[in-house]
């Protein structure tokens, strides 16, 4: 698998603000929802085109619109809702599949308790979404989920990835690249990523 650091200097610029203690909610959504904008817009970047005619106010033209696989956007419940409006603006038609999961605090073990996909998941590109991939336990599940369902086509987009997460991931999951704005040092024995943003649903939904 392969994994893309979106080094793109707004996405470096917004995300030191995200990471700011000092960030109330409403700001940090905000500034969530802009990211997740811009990394769309990097992870759209190799979208296959299709040639078309089209007529100008001078003259027809050879002009190009987006061929391919349907899009679909599938969020990790809580944390990786505050990430599907800012893809939407760009990607309008794509459809929004949810999966629910979250970790124990002990254990650290990933538990599954909601999956509601788009009814053509198997024909869709899909891009699962969640702030943080930590000890990656959550977004193998959530991928095991989705690849059980049929999907067959799947992208992960984090905002902060440790490297033990990333390693767990494209391990299990060789055939699904993943997309990060940043990759982070380590994680600590609470399974929080540092230096991180703490804990990204928290911060999004109290
Ligand atoms: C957080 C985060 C990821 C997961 C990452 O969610 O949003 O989903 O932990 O951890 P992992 O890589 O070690 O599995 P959390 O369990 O806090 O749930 P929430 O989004 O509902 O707050």
């Amino acid at each position: 698998a392969k994994v893309h650091v979106f080094d793109h200097p707004l996405i470096q610029h917004k995300l030191t603000f995200i990471r700011d203690v000092n960030t109330g909610t409403k700001e940090f959504r905000e500034l969530v929802d802009e990211v997740a904008t811009l990394m769309a817009f990097e992870i759209t970047r190799e979208l296959p085109l299709q040639e078309v005619d089209v007529e100008t106010p001078v003259c027809m033209a050879k002009s190009n619109v987006l061929a391919g696989k349907k899009l679909g956007i599938v969020p990790i419940l809580r944390a990786g809702i505050g990430m599907v409006d800012g893809i939407l603006k760009l990607i309008p038609a794509a459809r929004v599949g949810h999966v629910g999961l979250f970790r124990d605090p002990e254990t650290l073990q990933p538990h599954e308790y909601f999956v509601k996909l788009p009814s053509d998941v198997s024909e869709r590109e899909l891009i699962v979404v969640d702030p943080m991939l930590a000890t990656g336990g959550t977004a193998v599940e959530a991928v095991n989920s989705l690849k059980k369902r049929g999907a067959k086509h799947i992208k992960f987009m984090c905002l902060i990835a440790a490297p033990e997460g990333v390693k767990v991931f494209t391990d299990a999951h060789p055939d699904v690249d993943v997309y990060i704005a940043a990759l982070d040092e380590k994680l600590n024995d609470h399974g929080y990523i540092v230096p991180g943003l703490g804990d990204a649903g928290d911060r999004l939904f109290g």
